[in-house]
């Protein structure tokens, strides 16, 4: 499937504007939430968000990239967090990075779905909504947390990810733009399917 197919099908799946760029968008209030499909590394915005583990000490998947995108300056500051919970989130600066920060959270390592990966997935999104409002981060985007090496099947973390976002932006002001940057076709277009219902189920 090429990416006009996958663009093509995305737009009949959920309603949205689709822009040139494969940018699928929602507007929550005032904020938007978009869909793109990139390398989070590449992201100019307030914040992006990395999928890391316990130790905040680096790691492989999205963690490796932003720590050799950000440079060793990156792991000396995560090395005085003294780690973070699962669910939980802890933010740096950039360093080397366009974004002028990262929000690292750990995302629960998926079990077979018994063992609250529900809960701790959607406390990551909120915790670094959190994070973010309380350091004048108005953009941010995040990753799939959890859908690479911790195994969460990207439909359930999709519809998750988006409903917490579309609940916490409806009932918080500070974030204008929150960003899913996809890395392959079949995340983007189950997150965009996903942005998709959760806007329209709330009406
Ligand atoms: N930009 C956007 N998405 C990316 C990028 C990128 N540059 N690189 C990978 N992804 P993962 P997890 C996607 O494994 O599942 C690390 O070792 C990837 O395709 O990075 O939360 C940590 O240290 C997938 O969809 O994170 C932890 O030990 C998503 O990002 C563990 O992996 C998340 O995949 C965390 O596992």
């Amino acid at each position: 499937m090429n990416d006009d197919q996958v663009t093509q099908d995305v737009n009949e799946c959920v309603g949205s504007s689709t822009t040139d760029d494969g940018i699928v968008e929602k507007q929550v209030g005032p904020a938007r939430i978009q869909i793109v499909k990139g390398d989070i590394i590449r992201e100019e915005l307030d914040a992006i968000v990395n999928a890391a583990n316990n130790s905040l000490l680096g790691g492989g998947g999205v963690d490796g990239a932003i720590h050799r995108a950000a440079g060793p300056n990156l792991f000396k500051e995560c090395w005085t967090l003294e780690g973070c919970d699962t669910g939980d989130a802890k933010i740096t600066k950039g360093y080397q990075l366009r974004a002028k920060h990262v929000i690292h959270t750990v995302g629960p390592i998926w079990r077979g779905g018994q063992s609250n990966e529900s809960k701790h997935l959607s406390s990551c999104y909120r915790r670094c909504l959190e994070v973010a409002i309380e350091n004048q981060v108005k953009s941010i985007a995040f990753p799939a947390i959890s859908c690479g090496m911790y195994g969460y099947p990207v439909p359930y973390a999709a519809r998750n990810a988006m409903k917490a976002v579309r609940d916490f932006l409806i009932a918080h002001e500070g974030v204008d733009l929150v960003r899913f940057v996809l890395f392959d076709e079949p995340a983007y277009h189950e997150f965009a399917k996903a942005l998709g219902e959760a806007i329209q189920e709330k009406g």
